[in-house]
């Protein structure tokens, strides 16, 4: 591996598995992995706790919550603290799931996030996941990455890691329809750049879509190029 500081950006839908995948190529590659979602999620957690009603929010009083969520490096990621308090639940849970995309399209707090994010990887090689990471954050990442599958296989992955069962096909259902009703809330920010590689992982298992972002990231890192892309250029 060289010494030289990469970055590797995995943008993507909802429950696309841009998190767990860029935490698992994080732990491949040695880079720490950044979920700039969490961040959004940190701050919308805040303002449910503080603010009431999400339809009152406002950007300032969010973005003054925000000031209240630090991001704490860890041996492999980095990680929200509210407070100093770890809020990992609460973060993932229904509410801030439903209310998130409000706040993500507040551009002050955007502007926080992306701060956060590019301070994070001051001094690190890493993995950074979320929706205009490679077009926003880093439009000169190493290695772009968009990963799409299908919604309803999208809603049925997410809900066996929650359920922790197989899940029935009226509950993926129900799910697929809050999938893409948040799709369609995240649709301007959500950007796949020129130059990532686009992956669909709707047939592929988990390993296999770490490997091929693996792959490419030692390419990229022994200076070759990425080579055919898994699923097409864009
Ligand atoms: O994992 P999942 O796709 O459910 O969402 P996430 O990555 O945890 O992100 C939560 C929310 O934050 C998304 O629904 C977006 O509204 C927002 N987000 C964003 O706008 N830009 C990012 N770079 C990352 C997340």
């Amino acid at each position: 591996m060289s010494e030289r500081r990469m970055v590797v950006a995995i943008d993507g839908p909802a429950a696309s598995g841009k998190s767990s995948t860029a935490q698992w190529v994080a732990d491949r590659l040695r880079f720490l992995h950044v979920d700039s979602g969490a961040l959004y999620r940190a701050a919308t957690a805040l303002a449910l706790r503080e603010l009431g009603a999400a339809d009152t929010w406002d950007e300032i009083r969010v973005l003054e919550l925000a000031s209240d969520v630090t991001l704490v490096p860890g041996t492999t990621s980095f990680e929200p603290r509210l407070r100093g308090a770890s809020a990992e639940d609460e973060i993932r849970g229904a509410d801030v799931t439903k209310c998130v995309s409000r706040v993500a399209q507040m551009p002050a707090v955007r502007r926080w996030v992306n701060e956060q994010v590019r301070r994070a990887a001051v001094g690190h090689s890493v993995v950074v996941d979320g929706r205009d990471i490679g077009t926003v954050v880093f439009p000169d990442a190493d290695l772009k990455i968009f990963l799409v599958a299908d919604p309803w296989e999208r809603a049925r992955r997410r809900l066996t890691q929650r359920l922790g069962r197989r899940p029935a096909d009226t509950e993926i259902a129900e799910e697929t329809e809050r999938l893409v009703q948040r799709d369609a809330k995240d649709a301007t920010q959500t950007v796949q750049a020129r130059d990532a590689v686009l992956l669909d992982t709707t047939y592929l298992t988990q390993a296999e879509q770490v490997e091929r972002i693996v792959a490419l990231a030692r390419a990229v890192e022994r200076g070759g190029s990425r080579g055919p892309s898994p699923a097409g250029d864009a």
